[in-house]
């Protein structure tokens, strides 16, 4: 069972992940389905980025912008920025995971008032490293930045900068792969749940599975995870309030909108999703000319039930989407 990472839309390209004993058996699968293909083998260098130490001393936006960070430095981070800009950063515990971590979200622009909430959140697969910089970094610019004073005054944003700390805590220890929650199963050897299959909306039906060892295990129930029920409550709370929800994962450069649980079926309102989604690529473009594609998940993608995007869409929240970000070769 390949291992899905990302993909290159522009170049036409998927990326997979396969072990050294089926190797052979690969080959000869895409020989006979005429599929065009190269392989190298990524130890080198998953070992060279894993033994990258971290350096002592106070986080700064420094160390967001050139290195990964260790969930203690995000913590730290966010409570530096939270003392810097007490009246626009708070800082909120969602609920603890599996192993115990604090899951927190970064409420910015919270006057009290009832303005619209745009959620972000970020990292629910351990080793999709960059978005947890990208939420952190999302976090200080627009704190730190007066261009981004109008928006504050009229949107609130909350942030969750990690959503699955033990995976990734796992994934810069044990296993740079490592995609899923840390969870433990009795007599099982295989531990963790997918957490974007985890959510409950037509939870289990596809693009997923139902083995703990899979790294695409939708959990033993919907909400399984506590992760993931720390975030659909905390959402709960305030879904009347929040018009836009965004995943981040990487990578694919790509902006993905509902329904993704299965293919060719799309939320009535879908022309404004499209149209959304659209001017956030253009808005991309306009800054790097990075050409971000604005797709159906299930169609452009592959379908997944039980994500995130399609459950906060289920929940009345308008503009839902995942943004998968961009490779760093691209
Ligand atoms: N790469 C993400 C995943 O596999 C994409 C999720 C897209 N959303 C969806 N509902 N399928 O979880
Ligand atoms: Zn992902």
């Amino acid at each position: 069972m390949p291992d899905f990472l990302g993909e290159n839309w522009k170049q036409k390209q998927a990326h997979y992940f396969i072990d050294k004993d089926s190797v052979d058996k690969v080959k000869i699968n895409l020989a006979a389905n005429n599929i065009t293909y190269q392989m190298r083998d990524v130890n080198p260098q998953i070992f060279k980025v894993r033994r990258r130490r971290d350096l002592n001393g106070a986080i700064t936006i420094n160390d967001v912008n050139n290195r990964y960070l260790s969930y203690d430095e995000q913590m730290q981070f966010l409570n530096f920025v939270a003392q810097k800009y007490p009246d626009d950063v708070k800082l909120q515990k969602l609920g603890n995971s599996y192993e115990g971590r604090s899951i927190t979200a970064v409420r910015i622009g919270d006057d009290g008032s009832s303005k619209p909430i745009v959620w972000i959140d970020a990292g629910v697969h351990a080793r999709e490293w960059i978005s947890y910089n990208v939420a952190l970094y999302l976090v200080y610019t627009i704190v730190s930045q007066p261009a981004y004073r109008d928006l504050l005054n009229s949107v609130q944003l909350v942030v969750v900068p990690n959503t699955n700390p033990d995976g990734y805590e796992y994934s810069r220890t044990n296993d740079r792969m490592w995609r899923k929650t840390r969870s433990r199963f009795t007599n099982s050897r295989c531990g963790g749940a997918d957490a974007n299959r985890n959510y409950p909306f037509y939870w289990g039906t596809q693009g997923v599975s139902h083995s703990q060892c899979s790294e695409i295990f939708c959990g033993s129930r919907p909400q399984s995870e506590p992760e993931v029920l720390a975030l659909t409550n905390a959402i709960q709370r305030e879904e009347t309030r929040i018009k836009g929800y965004i995943a981040l994962h990487s990578y694919g450069q790509e902006i993905l909108y509902p329904w993704g649980h299965t293919q060719r079926t799309y939320p009535s309102d879908v022309q404004d999703l499209i149209q959304v989604g659209k001017a956030m690529a253009s808005a991309i473009r306009a800054v790097n000319n990075t050409d971000y594609n604005v797709v159906n998940s299930g169609d452009g993608l592959y379908p997944a039930a039980g994500a995130s995007d399609d459950w906060a869409k289920s929940r009345g929240i308008k503009y839902s989407y995942t943004i998968e970000l961009s490779p760093i070769d691209d």
